[in-house]
């Protein structure tokens, strides 16, 4: 993010210790590239904020009133597109949503030049790349906030919305012993850089060769010594979910790695989230995934429509969790208040 122009409306210094008033003031016109661009209390606020979003969203009814937003999107989406949409719209601000799936951003004229444009028409712009680096430079040139819908590197508002479910189900994730199981992809980077800034226990068990980029692991290892989470990397699946509170998988092959499907289903098979996998973790372990899931590749129906499922509770999330960081992004009115930022 360059120098940006904050939209805050005048407002008393906030209250030392109050982690949502303060974080009106630090995340306002911010980016979400990473979940790494967050401290811990900031994230603290924005889970604060999505349940009280989520309790009462009447009460946020006109929080980004008549706001605008664009969105980009070079890959396919189902919950991320309606979930932006939906919040926007739910907080009194309006969308658009840009087809880039045939021609990739910055191919008809560079980021610099679209994010100039862009941001005298908007107030936010999400994305969803290919390359992590596109929606970076965009917010290295945008005035508005840029927020990560999912790259190749990361999905940070997958993870937000994981660890409300986990919150939701556990009462907080400090503590919690979170597994995930399968390739370390942008999903799995995403959860590991929230568990660590939310003091919770995460295990990553992959194939060889399929683990997370050492960068995002060293990333996570340092946040997690400073909040007291551990972080642990391994291939023994069973070992990894024994006694686990939440099991985490996602698909084998992600957008864009299409063409190694065939050779990844024999690696992935042993790291299959079933019945039998399932019975390792605790008994009041919930099974989680980001979806759209390949049924009965990296999960077996059963377990995906079983009782220990709450994938679309996490789907529910998204929404919630979305409008709460729209709003601290935006510097948008809490509580009842109509937002006075001009656009
Ligand atoms: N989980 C998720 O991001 O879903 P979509 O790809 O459908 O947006
Ligand atoms: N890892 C998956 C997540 C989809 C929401 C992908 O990038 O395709």
């Amino acid at each position: 993010m360059a120098s940006k122009v904050f939209a805050v409306d005048e407002k008393a210094p906030p209250q030392e210790g109050n982690t949502l008033e303060m974080a009106t003031v630090t995340l306002a016109g911010r980016d979400l590239c990473s979940i790494a661009d967050l401290s811990r209390s900031e994230i603290a606020a924005i889970m604060e904020l999505a349940h009280s979003v989520k309790a009462s969203p009447a009460d946020y009814r006109f929080s980004l009133d008549a706001r605008q937003m664009v969105m980009f999107f070079e890959k396919a989406s189902l919950r991320t597109r309606l979930t932006f949409e939906a919040g926007m719209n739910t907080l009194g601000g309006s969308t658009m949503f840009v087809d880039q799936t045939q021609s990739p951003l910055g191919e008809r004229e560079s980021l610099a030049d679209i994010a100039r444009n862009v941001e005298r028409w908007v107030s936010l712009i999400v994305l969803r790349t290919y390359s992590h680096e596109t929606i970076t430079e965009m917010a290295e040139y945008s005035k508005v906030p840029v927020i990560n819908a999912l790259s190749d590197l990361e999905h940070p508002c997958q993870a937000l919305a994981d660890f409300m479910t986990v919150e939701e189900r556990f009462g907080t994730a400090r503590g919690v012993k979170f597994v995930y199981v399968g390739d370390g992809n942008n999903v799995c980077h995403s959860l590991m850089l929230t568990a660590a800034l939310l003091g919770t226990h995460c295990t990553v068990a992959s194939p060889k060769g399929y683990g997370p980029k050492q960068e995002i692991t060293a990333q996570a290892l340092r946040i997690a010594g400073e909040s007291g989470a551990t972080l642990t990397l391994t291939h023994d699946v069973v070992g990894a979910v024994r006694g686990a509170d939440a099991v985490y998988t996602d698909v084998c092959t992600s957008m864009g790695f299409e063409h190694e499907v065939t050779k990844r289903a024999p690696i992935f098979k042993p790291y299959q989230v079933n019945e039998a996998l399932m019975a390792h973790a605790a008994p009041h372990a919930v099974f989680m995934h980001c979806l759209p899931a390949h049924r009965n590749a990296e999960v077996t129906d059963a377990v995906l429509d079983g009782p220990q499922s709450v994938v679309f509770e996490q789907a529910e999330n998204r929404l919630h969790a979305q409008k709460a960081l729209m709003v601290l992004l935006l510097g948008g009115g809490l509580n009842g208040s109509r937002d006075t930022a001009t656009t």
